[in-house]
């Protein structure tokens, strides 16, 4: 159909008769003359339609926006004064012979380079909003890294298994999605949340590397780095210890990195225990780019008068921590408030805080409603222990330590944005030696931290029953500039082990065996030492691209409410296709679906 593609056509071309064929980008019409910018993948190039051919202007005359075309004309050189040096093309034009309208379009909803279009138009119409050049660049990026992962691990022997997507529920934590079977009536496939349970079989069943491009499903509160359908590239392997999978691993990242981005990630990457990342930055998944450290100060707080801070410093799960943020004194009260606003989103009462107008003068050198509730020796130790210098603001947090964490890590991100403190490089790190377990204030029950196969410490295995709150877990999270971008772990491969977890989760036997008792069985059968990782492909290639939200980099993604504006699904279906399931609605849905 065309001779040539559109961004490719340059001075080498002049003289030559050409056909490229594309979308009409914009059309101008210069007093009598019309240009015209065709797009295809490659790119744009000019076209221009000139009275003196007649049938060619006419048609050109008639092309609307997004029209496609077929254009034939001679290639000549852009008049001085005319080239664009901002277009690989822009030295040259296509002067027309022909122009063939292929199909005409609709006015267009926005105009492909309109900035801050509305998100929901742009889902609904997303045929169109996947034409821009950002969108073009994102799914190409998206492709060019999936290629990357699956050219490596080709390489170190690792082969690509697809598993079931009707299947049964699997233990990642989240709520499942469902499909009614119609053959089995009122049984139900859940869609997999990770295909966790297949390729731990698959080692059971000798293939050592395993990895996969794999859908998953999570119907769980979503957010800009979470959707309920997403991609993950699951991995799993078998007589490799948590150190021989961390090593393949950087080597990957460090692959597609280089050859994508010509990025070296540091080698190694730095490591932190779960427990340093709590005490450093609140969450086990920190940003090494910002400079802001939490400090504990805890202990300096039993005897204070001030209850705010003694009341948790003398609670069994509470916790005292300062952030300093160097030359802070700079903020004003206003800013200050607003931050106190903001924590309280992450349930915090408050935000204490000391002005450090002097260093060295004691009291006197500081400003702040609350060191008249706090003896000297007090303020000298935190001083000393967030390292204080003049002009410094120090902010304080004291609650549970949940809500110290979170409210003084999320502190710590929004003054790292606000004063432009945020390094601008890649800091990648792995996150070690997890809790096993987590204890849910709501169940009052032991919940596994990871998912209920995750390996414990050897060493720790007694203890699981006696105290399972100090078990730590083999597990390992990648997180580059603080977001968790993968995370995996060492399986339990002995029944034993696995029944002692069971018991501390809660689960009898006939619970684990109606769940997974598949998985259970196939242990029984020489299972080898086993362990994997999965990676959050739409993270990895959101950051990589720049893009605030996964969605950017997902060709058909849903919205927060988990719907697809494009195709409007989720939807009703009809009475009989509920008849063939079995299925009834509830009284009053059914009534509010058809409103
Ligand atoms: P996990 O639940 O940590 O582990 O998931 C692995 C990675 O998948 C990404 N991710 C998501 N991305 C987008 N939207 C979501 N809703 C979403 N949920 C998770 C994250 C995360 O790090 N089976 C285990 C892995 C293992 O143990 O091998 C698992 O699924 O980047
Ligand atoms: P109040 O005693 O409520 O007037 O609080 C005195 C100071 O302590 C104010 O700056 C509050 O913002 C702060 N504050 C109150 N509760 C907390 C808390 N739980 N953690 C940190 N600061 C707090």
């Amino acid at each position: 159909m065309r001779s040539h593609e559109c961004g490719i056509v340059d001075k080498a071309l002049i003289d030559q008769v050409i056909t490229v064929c594309g979308w009409a980008h914009r059309r101008r019409d210069h007093g009598g003359v019309i240009f015209i910018d065709l797009r295809d993948r490659t790119g744009l190039v000019q076209v221009v339609a000139d009275p003196d051919e007649k049938e060619a202007f006419d048609a050109a005359d008639a092309v609307r926006s997004e029209y496609v075309l077929k254009v034939t004309g001679r290639v000549r050189e852009r008049p001085p004064g005319t080239v664009n040096p901002d277009l690989p093309t822009g030295e040259v034009e296509i002067y027309a012979q022909s122009v063939e309208t292929l199909n005409r379009a609709a006015p267009l909803p926005f105009q492909l380079d309109e900035d801050d279009v509305n998100e929901a138009v742009r889902l609904k119409y997303r045929y169109i909003d996947l034409r821009r050049d950002s969108m073009q660049q994102n799914l190409r990026l998206r492709h060019d890294v999936i290629t990357e992962l699956r050219a490596f691990l080709n390489k170190n022997d690792f082969v690509e298994i697809e598993t079931p997507v009707l299947t049964k529920s699997t233990p990642e934590g989240a709520r499942d999605y469902l499909v009614p079977s119609r053959t089995h009536a009122g049984q139900f496939f859940a869609l997999p949340q990770s295909p966790q349970l297949f390729k731990q079989i698959l080692m059971v069943s000798g293939f050592e590397r395993y990895y996969q491009i794999a859908r998953c499903f999570r119907d769980e509160d979503l957010r800009a780095d979470r959707q309920p359908e997403f991609t993950q590239l699951d991995i799993e392997t078998s007589f490799m210890d948590e150190s021989g999978i961390m090593s393949v691993m950087e080597t990957m990242m460090h692959t597609v990195f280089k050859n994508i981005l010509n990025i070296e990630l540091a080698n190694p990457f730095p490591r932190l225990s779960y427990a340093e990342a709590m005490a450093h930055f609140g969450t086990d998944r920190p940003d090494l780019r910002n400079p802001l450290r939490l400090t504990d100060v805890t202990d300096l707080m039993h005897e204070v008068e001030f209850k705010v801070f003694s009341a948790p410093a003398n609670a069994a799960d509470g916790r005292v921590a300062a952030v300093r943020v160097p030359n802070g004194g700079a903020l004003t009260r206003q800013q200050i408030d607003q931050y106190t606003e903001y924590v309280k989103r992450y349930g915090a009462k408050g935000l204490a805080y000391i002005k450090v107008n002097e260093v060295g003068k004691g009291r006197e050198g500081l400003q702040s409603p609350i060191i008249k509730f706090l003896p000297d020796e007090v303020l000298d130790g935190l001083m000393q222990r967030t390292e204080a210098a003049q002009n410094d603001l120090i902010f304080f947090g004291a609650d549970k330590a949940s809500v110290v964490n979170d409210s003084l890590s999320a502190l710590r991100d929004e003054i790292g944005r606000d004063l432009d403190i945020i390094a601008d490089k890649w800091s990648p790190l792995w996150v070690l030696d997890f809790p096993l377990f987590d204890f849910d204030d709501d169940t009052k029950r032991w919940v596994s931290l990871h998912h209920p196969f995750t390996s414990p410490k050897v060493s720790d295995v007694d203890k699981l029953r006696a105290e399972p709150g100090q078990a730590l877990s083999r597990a390992y999270d990648m997180v580059i500039n603080g977001t968790e971008v993968g995370g995996g772990s060492i399986r339990i491969h002995q029944q034993e082990v696995q029944k002692r977890v069971f018991e501390v989760l809660g689960i009898d036997q006939q619970e684990a065996r109606e769940k997974f008792g598949f998985l259970l069985d196939s242990l029984e059968y020489g299972a080898p030492p086993h362990g994997g990782i999965a990676f959050g492909i739409d993270r990895i290639v959101a950051m990589m691209a720049g893009a605030d939200s996964i969605r950017d980099v997902i060709a058909f993604p849903k919205t927060q409410k988990a719907s697809c504006l494009m195709t409007e699904a989720p939807s009703s279906v009809d009475d009989k296709q509920l008849r063939e399931l079995n299925i009834r609605l509830r009284k009053g849905v059914k009534e509010a679906n058809h409103e």
